[in-house]
């Protein structure tokens, strides 16, 4: 395998870079433009612990490299990089969601639509696109409905990724991530603000009344979801949900998270934001079968791992 990992220096395809450099048969080319949506400092960490003979990497844009260079005996490709972040797709700040997660995915579809080494693209997209779904838990079929300016983007996206496989069979899949935490989660995400703030004997800030629910996905069980739907006989253009079977309120978890810390949980509600979903709960009845692919981590277990990556990384 020679893969391409997009937004590898992100939270997500770096820990896929680092699972997949472990078979020594795979070798990583990694791209990634180093946004500034958050520290900097946090993505040339993730980048200095992937040193490795098998690992190269490119800083650069998806909307202006030359890919068809770049994609050279490429066999698959990870496309995780994009603009992240519900609560921040308003306003002034939504060009940059369409330009990173639309324009950059139709560009990368128009150049692996040539590329005649390619076995799979993998596309990550997002449990967001169901906004507050029809039914609990929401299978693929149900109709899509985002409630973020950011769920918007990941599903045109998604819809173009589709349409690549339809109209020149890119062999494509898109998996719908639902909430993913663990080591090097992003710090705007809920649980490293969470744990940070019992690390340190502040406050956490909660959103509203605390009561959403989300279906939380360990990072380990989202690489697991994509090296299978990279490696298994599927049709393309196929959708997955990839839910971690967690459907738990936000207030719920912090009981969890003194457990798992020891620590008192102190805090305060701040005012809901406006896209935030009320509940997410994915079913994994298409992905089991077609991917054999389940849930490994438990709630408690990945808070505990990601807990200890808290206080390792504390400066
Ligand atoms: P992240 O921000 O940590 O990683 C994304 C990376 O993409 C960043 O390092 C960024 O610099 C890079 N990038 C953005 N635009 C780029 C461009 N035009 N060219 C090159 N690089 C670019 O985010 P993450 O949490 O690792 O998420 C990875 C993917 O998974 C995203 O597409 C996100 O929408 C999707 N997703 C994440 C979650 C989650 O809970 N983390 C859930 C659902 C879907
Ligand atoms: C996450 C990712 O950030 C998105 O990129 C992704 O697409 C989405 O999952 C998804 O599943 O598709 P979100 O569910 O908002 O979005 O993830 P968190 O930031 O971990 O928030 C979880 C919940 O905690 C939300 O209801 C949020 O309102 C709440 N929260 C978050 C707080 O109460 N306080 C905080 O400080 C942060």
């Amino acid at each position: 395998m020679k893969a391409l990992i997009t937004g590898v220096a992100g939270f997500v395809g770096s820990t896929l870079a680092d699972h997949l450099l472990q078979d020594e048969t795979v070798e990583v080319l990694g791209v990634d433009r180093l946004t500034d949506y958050y520290d900097v400092g946090l993505k040339r960490a993730n980048l200095r612990q992937l040193t490795h003979p098998r690992f190269s990497f490119v800083e650069g844009d998806l909307n202006s490299l030359d890919l068809r260079d770049l994609f050279r005996d490429v066999t698959h490709i990870f496309h995780q990089a994009g603009q992240p972040g519900v609560r921040k797709s308003w306003g002034a700040d939504f060009s940059s969601y369409t330009v990173d997660n639309v324009n950059a995915t139709q560009r990368l579809l128009e150049a692996a639509k040539d590329l005649s080494t390619l076995q799979r693209l993998v596309y990550a997209s997002s449990s967001s696109v169901y906004g507050d779904a029809e039914r609990y838990p929401t299978l693929e079929t149900d109709r899509p409905t985002p409630l973020s300016p950011y769920g918007v983007t990941k599903l045109a996206a998604e819809h173009l990724v589709s349409l690549y496989a339809q109209n020149f069979s890119v062999p494509t899949v898109s998996l719908r991530y639902f909430t993913v935490y663990g080591p090097k989660q992003r710090p705007d995400m809920a649980f490293t603000r969470f744990l940070q703030a019992v690390d340190r004997g502040e406050e956490i800030s909660i959103f509203g009344d605390g009561q959403q629910v989300r279906d939380f996905t360990f990072v380990a069980d989202i690489v697991r979801a994509n090296v299978s739907a990279a490696t298994t006989e599927v049709r393309p253009g196929s959708v997955f949900n990839v839910a971690g079977g967690s459907s738990v309120s936000v207030l719920e978890v912090l009981d969890t998270i003194e457990k798992v810390s020891g620590k008192p949980v102190k805090v305060r509600h701040l005012a809901a934001v406006s896209g935030d979903v009320r509940r997410t709960g994915g079913s994994t009845h298409e992905i089991q079968k077609a991917l054999d692919w389940a849930p490994e981590v438990t709630l408690e277990e990945g808070l505990a791992r990601q807990w200890a990556w808290v206080q390792k990384e504390r400066v």
